[in-house]
């Protein structure tokens, strides 16, 4: 508790980028990387990309930090489908209010990264006609949990995931292989960011099955109250008689 307040004065007092910086400083082991040396041609290395490309440092990191940037040169190098990656740019890391990266846990941290690879080769051409949701290595895209939408507009993709509706600004890279598109909103998935979904409804009840399931469940029916309790019985009382009409119907015809 006074660990929170004392972290949301810091958020308070300090400027933004120095959020940044210390978030990135917790993250990171080695900030920066001694110049590389000149790598020998062999598998794609999608840390060199991004760098060579400019104004994703902070993605960099992240991809890093989180160590998804392994996973997806091991991706590459593994599977034939290739690998999209929506790429947010400096500025679209900087524009997040305040806090929304330090609310995360490192496993949070992870499916956010995660969120921004698509574990296929989309041309910028082949966005017309992917279905949606997308599933990207963040796992789960049904809704509420990690979708994400594309759509076309003549020349342009929009993105979206339910939080974050961005375009795509820009082709990075492109080789049949690996596509990295530019992005200027880090997308945000609904999972981490959006409101809980709605409780499921109550499930109809499938008076068949029911009375077996009425002791597993004793706790859970102990809390429905009197009336609910009075018409589920009723269904199954009519369901009864019901079914030996029938049985006795059955009997009779023949
Ligand atoms: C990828 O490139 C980065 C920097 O260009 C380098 O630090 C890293 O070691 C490279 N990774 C592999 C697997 O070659
Ligand atoms: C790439 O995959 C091959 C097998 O398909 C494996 O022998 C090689 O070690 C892998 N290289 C890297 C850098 O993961
Ligand atoms: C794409 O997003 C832009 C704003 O970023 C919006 O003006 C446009 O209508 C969107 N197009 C589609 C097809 O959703
Ligand atoms: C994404 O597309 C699916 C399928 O068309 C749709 O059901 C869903 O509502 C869309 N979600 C968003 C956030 O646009
Ligand atoms: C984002 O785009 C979807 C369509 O893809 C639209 O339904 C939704 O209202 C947009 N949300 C925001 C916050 O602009
Ligand atoms: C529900 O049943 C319990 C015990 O049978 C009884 O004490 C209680 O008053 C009932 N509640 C209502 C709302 O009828």
């Amino acid at each position: 508790m006074l660990q929170n307040m004392n972290m949301k004065q810091q958020q308070h007092f300090l400027p933004f980028s120095v959020v940044v910086l210390l978030f990135l400083l917790h993250c990171t082991t080695t900030l920066a990387q001694p110049a590389a040396a000149p790598a020998p041609p062999g598998p794609t290395n999608v840390t060199k990309i991004l760098e060579k490309a400019g104004q994703f440092t902070l993605f960099i990191r992240l991809l890093k930090a989180t160590s998804v940037s392994d996973q997806i040169d091991h991706q590459l190098n593994d599977t034939n489908n290739g690998m999209t990656l929506f790429a947010p740019t400096d500025n679209a890391f900087s524009s997040l209010s305040s806090g929304t990266l330090n609310s995360l846990n490192d496993q949070q941290k992870v499916a956010l990264i995660q969120f921004h690879v698509i574990p296929t080769y989309i041309a910028l051409s082949q966005f017309q006609t992917v279905s949606n949701p997308l599933r990207t290595n963040a796992g789960d895209s049904s809704r509420y949990k990690y979708p994400l939408n594309v759509t076309t507009f003549g020349n342009s993709v929009n993105v979206s995931s339910g939080i974050t509706n961005t375009s795509v600004s820009g082709s990075v890279y492109s080789d049949g292989q690996l596509a990295v598109y530019q992005v200027d909103k880090v997308l945000l998935p609904w999972d981490l960011f959006g409101a809980k979904p709605p409780a499921p409804a109550p499930a109809p009840a499938k008076p068949k099955k029911r009375k077996a399931d009425a002791v597993a469940d004793a706790p859970e029916d102990a809390k429905v109250d009197n009336s609910s309790a009075t018409s589920l019985m009723t269904t199954q009382t009519i369901l009864f008689f019901g079914i030996a009409h029938a049985v006795v119907a059955a009997i009779f015809s023949l």
